[in-house]
């Protein structure tokens, strides 16, 4: 199935977050994919705060240690950017597999760099430059 919507400010892609994690019951892998500030970690905020795992400042970019993981709403977010990661077999020490449990919900920036994480998602979230602050969100799930 696929959906789409467009935003017209940080605000209203937060908005979407919030009306996606209604759609994303775990366990579900799902690659965020969009250009440097398409506006996919501020999705990941209104996820999680649907998700009662943490409010939206709470999220922050996982730039640097990769992951950041947040709990307590029931279901697991795992919340990955992978900008900075170069080859594939780096990915091993990530532990990914074990982030794919029944509770979870593992979503990927830039895991579309990587072959096996393509053939693994359920699906992808993309998320477009439309001019200005516009931005098209569109969600793809492979079943
Ligand atoms: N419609 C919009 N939706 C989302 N963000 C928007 C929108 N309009 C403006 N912005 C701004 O764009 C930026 C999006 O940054 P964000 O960190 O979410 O991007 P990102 O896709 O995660 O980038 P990166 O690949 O660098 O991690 C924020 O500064 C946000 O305020
Ligand atoms: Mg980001």
């Amino acid at each position: 199935m696929t959906k789409s919507w467009t935003t017209q400010s940080a605000d209203e892609t937060m908005r979407v977050g919030r009306e996606l994690a209604a759609m994303l019951q775990p366990p579900r892998m799902l690659i965020l994919r969009g250009n440097l500030g398409a506006g996919k970690t501020t999705l990941v905020k209104g996820i999680a705060a649907a998700l009662g795992d943490a409010t939206e400042d709470d999220v922050t970019s996982p730039t640097f240690t990769l992951v950041h993981e947040y709990g307590g709403g029931g279901t697991m977010l795992y919340h990955l950017d992978l900008y900075r990661l170069e080859k594939e077999r780096e990915l091993d020490a990530l532990g990914i597999d074990e982030m794919q449990r029944n509770d979870s919900l593992v979503l990927i920036e830039w895991g579309e760099k990587f072959l096996s994480l393509n053939a693994r998602a359920d699906g992808e979230i993309a998320l477009e430059h439309a001019g200005g602050d516009a931005r098209t969100i569109t969600l793809r799930l492979n079943q």
